[in-house]
């Protein structure tokens, strides 16, 4: 049986995740400081598979801490999900977002490296396409970035790549996400009503309950057929899979290597797509008004996602209306997240 360690696996992708790997039969070790997570999501975990992740509250900056986990355990392979994730707040603490992801990520390559252990999944972000590429995107386009949140997913691209021309022990998936949205089926696991998070299916579920009044649709005149932004919108289950996909690859291959993959279903929807589904799946009216469009944005954004089909034979499962019934399902049962 393979050991996972898994950072920030008590978060909305990292429990997932954890999820389909107790799925299927990996042992799991989490470490998260729950920053932006909740320690409940560890029952909620146990409900769902019948199994528990060991848990470690530790902080990627804490080097000392850190080592005690891969001490304990002999671990196979690093799920690295930990980082802070606001765009807008990276704007206004630019250095926070640089040190806990950037050192973060030095410290937990430098253990890993320590214990000998070279098999990596890092979460990056389709963030890494910036302003200046159309959509769709493919892995080989250059990579920038419109913010300090997304500039540390390109810097990490880049350690990561200098990481493995150094020493070819190291074998890396970068996994580029799109917009993860909807919940675990059972609705016991999902993002987190207290985390931080402006991501357009969140502000839908907190009209949706009644929490706000009115969706702002930001921006009504860009060059798409409504007007409004689009976007390539993925179930969170999907991409969970597509971390086990990531993890055969890597333990499968001789030849070490390092790849960037899209992970996004190919299919853009606008703001009014996801407002019609929603409301169709949630049997909700949601009240929207158009404003202007949010600083920073883009009118388009959405994955060719060929190679992941081709090279880790990954393939979405999930339509729209799924991931608006369960993150529905998740918002309705969790009003207040793992607080309710
Ligand atoms: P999340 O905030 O729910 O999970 C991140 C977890 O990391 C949290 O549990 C948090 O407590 C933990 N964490 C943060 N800094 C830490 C540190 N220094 N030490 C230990 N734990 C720490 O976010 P998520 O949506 O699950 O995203 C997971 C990863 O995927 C992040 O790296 C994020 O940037 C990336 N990503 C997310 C999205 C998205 O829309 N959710 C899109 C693209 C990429
Ligand atoms: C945001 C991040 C991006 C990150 C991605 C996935 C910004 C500027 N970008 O992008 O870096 O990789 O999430 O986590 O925050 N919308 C509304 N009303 C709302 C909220 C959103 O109309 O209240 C619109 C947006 O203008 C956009 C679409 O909905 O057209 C999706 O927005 P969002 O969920 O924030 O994702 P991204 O803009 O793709």
């Amino acid at each position: 049986m393979k050991t996972i360690l898994v950072t920030g696996g008590t978060g909305f992708i990292g429990s997932h995740t954890c999820v389909e790997l107790l799925n299927q039969s990996y042992d799991v070790v989490i470490v998260d400081n729950l920053c932006n997570s909740h320690s409940e999501v560890l029952n909620r975990i146990v409900s769902i598979t019948d199994k528990s992740a060991t848990f470690y509250e530790v902080d990627l900056l804490d080097r000392v801490a850190l080592n005690t986990v891969f001490t304990k355990y002999q671990i196979d392979a690093v799920i690295h999900f930990a980082g802070l994730k606001a765009v807008g707040e990276s704007t206004h603490i630019p250095l926070s977002y640089y040190h806990n992801n950037l050192t973060g990520t030095l410290i937990l390559l430098d253990v890993m490296a320590n214990h000998g252990v070279f098999d990596l999944v890092f979460s990056s972000s389709a963030a890494v396409y910036g302003d200046d590429n159309s959509a769709p995107y493919q892995e080989h386009f250059p990579l920038s970035s419109t913010s300090p949140y997304g500039r540390t997913k390109v810097m990490i691209e880049q350690f990561l790549q200098d990481a493995f021309v150094s020493d070819p022990r190291w074998s890396i998936a970068l996994l580029r996400y799109f917009n993860p949205v909807g919940a675990h089926p059972s609705g016991l696991i999902g993002e987190d009503a207290n985390a931080i998070s402006t991501n357009l299916m969140s502000f839908i579920t907190q009209v949706a309950v009644g929490q706000r009044k009115f969706l702002s649709v930001f921006g009504g005149d860009y060059p798409t057929a409504d007007g409004t932004g689009v976007r390539d919108y993925i179930h969170v289950v999907d991409l969970a899979l597509g971390h086990i996909k990531a993890l055969e690859k890597l333990a499968s291959q001789t030849v070490k290597s390092i790849d960037a993959y899209n992970l996004g279903t190919g299919q853009g929807s606008s703001v009014l797509d996801v407002i019609q589904t929603f409301e169709k799946a949630s049997n909700r009216v949601i009240p929207y008004e158009i404003m202007p469009r949010r600083s920073g944005d883009i009118a388009e954004s959405y994955a060719n996602p060929q190679k992941a089909a081709n090279e880790l034979g990954w393939k979405v499962q999930f339509s729209l209306e799924t991931m608006c019934r369960d993150a529905w399902n998740w918002q309705s049962k969790n009003p207040n997240g793992y607080h309710s």
